[in-house]
């Protein structure tokens, strides 16, 4: 299926959690589009159609969501209109060092605007390491298990 792969990266810890993803998704036979949301390519990655939204965001101060992620869930909304919340599913990257209640709030955020039902991917700074790719591997498993059918939900690309 066509998927859109959006994510607003300061300093390249969610753009590399959104490249491992591609790299994922891609693996499982899906044509994935990857947008950085502050570049020039958001209004013609928004025409194409696309049967699932992933969404990634870093963090900003206390648990809010940066300014280019609300500019663009705006062209979202004022386009092509908000996704139903089941076709969308949130990543993000944070610090814990800012507060358990503030980590990865953003992507919270996020989920809980779209009533995406999908649990929100955290990790932590950049992903490293074996387990971070395993947990990404994992996440994807679980948000697009749902919507794959027979022919591109082949097993064998799976991850271990
Ligand atoms: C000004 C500032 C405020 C931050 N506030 C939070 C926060 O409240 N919660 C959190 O989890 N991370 C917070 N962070 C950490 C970033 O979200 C984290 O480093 C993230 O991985 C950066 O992603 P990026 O490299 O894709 O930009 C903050 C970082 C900065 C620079």
């Amino acid at each position: 299926m066509n998927l859109l792969l959006a994510y607003a990266s300061l300093s390249g810890n969610t753009r590399e959690v959104a490249r491992l993803l591609a790299a994922c998704c891609a693996l499982r036979g899906h044509a994935v589009r990857c947008l950085d949301v502050d570049s020039d390519q958001v209004a013609d990655a928004l025409a194409q159609p696309r049967a699932m939204l992933l969404l990634g965001c870093w963090t900003d101060n206390a648990g809010r969501t940066p300014t280019e992620m609300k500019r663009f869930v705006a062209s979202l909304r004022d386009g092509p209109g908000l996704p139903r919340g089941d076709t969308v599913a949130v990543f993000g990257t944070g610090e814990t060092q800012w507060g358990l209640e503030f980590y990865c709030g953003a992507a919270h955020r996020l989920a809980r605007f779209f009533g995406s039902p999908h649990p929100v991917l955290e990790i932590e700074q950049m992903p490293h390491g074996h387990d971070d790719t395993h947990t990404i591997h994992r996440w994807a498993d679980v948000v697009l298990a749902p919507f794959e059918t027979p022919s591109d939900a082949d097993p064998a690309r799976r991850h271990p």
